[in-house]
């Protein structure tokens, strides 16, 4: 782990004496699309009221033998979209996810809006511009996106106050997203029976990850939470990808209220050690980090990098 890396959490999403009752006074319109390739949950998030939407961490289907793109899942979204006849205001990505690559551009020709990330997304691109030996072409400076959240920024969907918490952790560059009384939890947390994302790619921490957790907690208990993934738990056989904040702090396997620091810390590590990598990361975090652009050769061709023995390499 990369200790200059590691943000301290200090900022609060809420000014001192500020409530919470404006977001809870919102209830927006979620709609989740559950990708049985990579086990994503991609959200669509709408003003009832003026018919402006978010869109949360899209997916470019990619079939890894052939390294051939398709757009099924985004199409499917684009689809919906249309027949609810919402306006893209936002195109949101909670992080750079490893596990499949993004559909955000394709999504912004065809919808409009503006894909956004947190600003930490910079060490994201450093750490990775090295291990995919990059060139100078490649900024890291967060200049593909079209906005860098920092903790706490607010915005409106339509009507709809939110606001962005940076939770770092699983990567350095993590966001909540707090869309009226709703959550979207990215990979911080995951269902209660399930616990919490993994905390050992490059600039992760368990450590980090138990800190974001406090900080999720701090929201209000019957605030509705929604899932960036599930991968069905021992005794349970149907995916689901919705919980309230209550029922975290209540139940979540790792994590929940009351959780030692460090027994946390020692339970993940540990089972991070005996993890294989996600099957699309070698595509996914090239392409991610360039907010869903696939990279292209000097003859203008779409090409990716395959680094061997790298920081990816696990026996086994
Ligand atoms: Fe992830």
């Amino acid at each position: 782990m990369t200790q200059a890396l590691l943000h301290i959490i200090t900022k609060r999403p809420m000014k001192e004496n500020e409530t919470y009752t404006q977001y809870l006074s919102h209830k927006p319109e979620v709609q989740g699309f559950f990708d049985p390739r990579t086990n994503t949950i991609s959200y669509v998030v709408a003003d009832f009221k003026t018919k402006k939407c978010a869109i949360i961490d899209s997916v470019m289907d990619y079939e890894p033998h052939g390294a051939t793109l398709f757009f099924e899942s985004a199409d499917t979204i684009a689809d919906y979209v249309a027949k609810k006849g919402y306006e893209v205001e936002w195109i949101l990505e909670t992080h750079v996810h490893a596990d499949h690559l993004s559909a955000a551009p394709y999504l912004k020709e065809k919808l409009g809006g503006k894909i956004a990330i947190g600003k930490y997304i910079v060490d994201v691109q450093k750490i990775f511009g090295k291990v995919f030996n990059e060139g100078t072409e490649f900024e890291r400076d967060g200049s593909q996106f079209d906005r860098l959240w920092d903790d706490g920024d607010e915005f409106m969907l339509g009507s709809i106050p939110a606001f962005v918490m940076h939770t770092p952790g699983h990567t350095p560059a993590d966001m909540v997203y707090v869309i009226g009384d709703t959550v979207f939890a990215g990979d911080t947390l995951f269902m209660p029976d399930f616990g919490t994302a993994r905390c050992d790619f490059p600039g992760g921490s368990s450590e980090t990850m138990y800190t974001s957790a406090q900080k999720i907690f701090e929201l209000p208990e019957e605030m509705h939470m929604f899932m960036c993934h599930d991968y069905l738990p021992e005794g349970r056989t149907e995916y689901v990808w919705e919980t309230t904040i209550g029922e975290q702090k209540k139940h979540n396997i790792h994590l929940k209220e009351g959780t030692d620091k460090n027994r946390f810390m020692q339970m993940r590590n540990e089972r991070d050690s005996k993890l294989g990598m996600p099957r699309l990361i070698i595509p996914s975090i090239q392409v991610n980090m360039r907010a869903g652009e696939v990279p292209k050769n000097d003859t203008g061709n779409m090409e990716l990098k395959v680094p061997v023995n790298s920081v990816f390499s696990r026996k086994g």
